[in-house]
């Protein structure tokens, strides 16, 4: 009955690229290194360093590559600063990098030779149980932050991937396994340090409100570098529940009507995830806040009205219930994201979905988190720049393209998407989950508060210092009304 129950939202491979760095010098490189070199104390790697490669190939994606210049490794605000001056003065792009799990490798920017400003080195956490709150710098992981908190018996609501950088999850949004109760990471930020394009340091963007506003689902979108994140945290059971009910793929109809049916009114406590990763069976992952006798009453009708196969419950403390052991390594990642109405994905959807996993060739994860009756719901959609508020699931799809059928799997995965979104969901997608081919993407990421977030960008980074494909722009013909 008891077994172990592993936590996948990070697949286990291998991937064997190899990588050519071009050895040419960028534009202006000389100009830089003499501009840097003066006034940063952390080290830097240019493309002929053998360094320079162990840091491109932190990047998780393997799908996307791009050679900046350089990259910095800053060991405090003023060496982030000094990075964006420079940068700003030479012309060079600046992009942060926190964990490096952007699905598009954006944290290595969209083309050759940005400047690439890495903030591991930048780790520190500073817990206050008495205010219950935690200044982090953003060179953290969901690992060292969960580990620090776990000792006080504190956690924080985030992702489910111990290897992802808390600078690009939290500003993005920050799904996850307490979610219900806790609210999207980006909703527990109480306040941010942040160097602007123009090198100002600024120690409070709590008293700037429209750029504050801006960093709570729109952070990692191009306003500056964040240094340190100031977030509500929260005393946590010393036993939380984690479970996994196992069905067989042909159930899917049954469990999802069940869940649309019961989904607004769980406990908010509870929080779970449609799990699918292969065309045999399918789980429901559900945490609880709580021991399993107090978990009990509260997910005994879903029992009793999907009927799992399999049954398995481990108590334990919440940061081995929340991450896995696993890190997310390189692989060739695409990923997909949906928002899903009230009262949940209709008979048709079902059916549409467990059509493409039957026929899909590459290596997948379905994961569709219920968010009806929880924490997130709680809050307007303009009250922050994350906009996603009122659904009732947010489904995630990610494909491992492996080699031999790349071109057919993302094209089937494209072709799945479109018509799913357009037929079955809302017009809603989640910016963690970034997708560069994603049409409209201004509108399905950020919602009315799109324009607004245009205004602002243009007051803080006029220049577009910070810049990528989907990066908010400092002007624009698009209109999310
Ligand atoms: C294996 C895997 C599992 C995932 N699991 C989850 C999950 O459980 N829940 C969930 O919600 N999401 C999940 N995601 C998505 C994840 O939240 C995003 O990819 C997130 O942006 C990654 O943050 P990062 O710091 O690691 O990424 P990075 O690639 O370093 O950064 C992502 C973007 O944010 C910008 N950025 C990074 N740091 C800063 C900063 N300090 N200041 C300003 N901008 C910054 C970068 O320039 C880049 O554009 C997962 C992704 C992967 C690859
Ligand atoms: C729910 O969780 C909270 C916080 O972790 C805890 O204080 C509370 O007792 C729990 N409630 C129930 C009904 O389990
Ligand atoms: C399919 O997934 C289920 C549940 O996630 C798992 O128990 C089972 O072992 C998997 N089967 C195969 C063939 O991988
Ligand atoms: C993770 O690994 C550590 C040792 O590295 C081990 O002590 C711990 O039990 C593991 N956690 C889980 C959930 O397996
Ligand atoms: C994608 O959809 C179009 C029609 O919408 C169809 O013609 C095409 O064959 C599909 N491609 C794949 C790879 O399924
Ligand atoms: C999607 O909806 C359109 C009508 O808007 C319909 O013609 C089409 O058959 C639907 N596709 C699927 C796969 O359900
Ligand atoms: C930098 O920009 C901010 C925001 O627009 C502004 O408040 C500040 O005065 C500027 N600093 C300098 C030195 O120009
Ligand atoms: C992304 O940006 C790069 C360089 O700025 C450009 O070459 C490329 O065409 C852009 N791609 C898309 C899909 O916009």
């Amino acid at each position: 009955m008891f077994s172990y129950i592993y936590i996948i939202y990070c697949f286990i491979s291998i991937v064997h690229a190899f990588l050519h760095i071009p050895n040419y010098k960028c534009p202006g490189e000389e100009t830089l290194r003499k501009c840097l070199g003066h006034r940063i104390k952390g080290p830097i790697y240019y493309r002929k360093d053998f360094a320079y490669k162990s840091d491109l190939l932190l990047e998780n994606n393997a799908r996307v590559v791009y050679f900046p210049v350089a990259f910095v490794h800053p060991v405090d605000v003023f060496d982030v600063q000094s990075a964006i001056k420079c940068g700003a003065k030479l012309k060079f792009t600046v992009i942060a990098r926190s964990g490096g799990h952007s699905f598009e490798s954006y944290s290595i920017g969209d083309r050759d030779c940005t400047l690439i400003v890495d903030l591991r080195y930048m780790n520190k956490i500073i817990i206050d149980v008495t205010t219950q709150t935690a200044k982090i710098e953003t060179g953290n992981t969901l690992d060292t932050l969960y580990r620090s908190l776990n000792e006080h018996v504190f956690a924080f609501p985030g992702g489910g991937c111990s290897s992802i950088g808390v600078g690009g999850i939290i500003l993005g949004g920050g799904n996850g396994y307490i979610m219900r109760k806790f609210g999207m990471s980006c909703d527990n930020i109480l306040d941010a340090q942040i160097v602007l394009a123009n090198g100002t340091i600024v120690n409070h963007a709590k008293k700037y409100p429209d750029l504050f506003w801006a960093l709570r689902g729109a952070g990692n979108a191009g306003y500056g570098i964040v240094t340190t994140l100031t977030i509500k945290i929260y005393p946590i059971q010393k036993i939380v529940t984690s479970m996994a009910f196992t069905y067989d793929f042909d159930q899917a109809q049954l469990v999802y009507s069940v869940i649309n049916k019961l989904g607004n009114s769980f406990h908010q406590n509870f929080t779970l995830m449609i799990d699918h990763r292969n065309k045999t069976m399918f789980q429901i992952r559900g945490y609880y806040l709580g021991s399993l006798n107090e978990a009990k009453p509260h997910i005994q009708e879903l029992i009793k009205l999907t009927k799992p196969k399999d049954e398995s419950y481990v108590e334990g403390e919440w940061y081995n219930a929340v991450l896995e052991n696993t890190t997310g390594t390189r692989n060739y990642y695409k990923v997909k994201s949906f928002y899903i109405n009230s009262p949940g994905l209709s008979y048709e959807g079902v059916e549409y979905l467990m059509k493409f996993i039957k026929n899909f060739k590459c290596t997948f994860w379905v994961g569709i988190i219920l968010i009806g009756g929880g924490r997130v719901n709680e809050i307007g959609r303009n009250e922050m720049a994350f906009v996603h508020r009122g659904f009732m699931y947010v489904q995630t799809i990610e494909a491992v393209l492996d080699e031999n059928n790349y071109e057919i799997c993302l094209k089937d995965l494209d072709n799945f998407s479109l018509v799913f979104q357009k037929n079955y969901t809302s017009s809603e997608s989640y910016q963690n989950s970034i997708d560069r081919k994603l049409d409209n993407w201004q509108c399905r990421y950020y919602g009315e508060n799109f324009g607004k977030l245009v205004k602002i960008k243009q007051k803080y980074d006029p220049n577009n210092l910070f810049n990528w494909n989907q990066s908010i722009p400092t002007n624009t013909e698009t209109s999310c009304y």
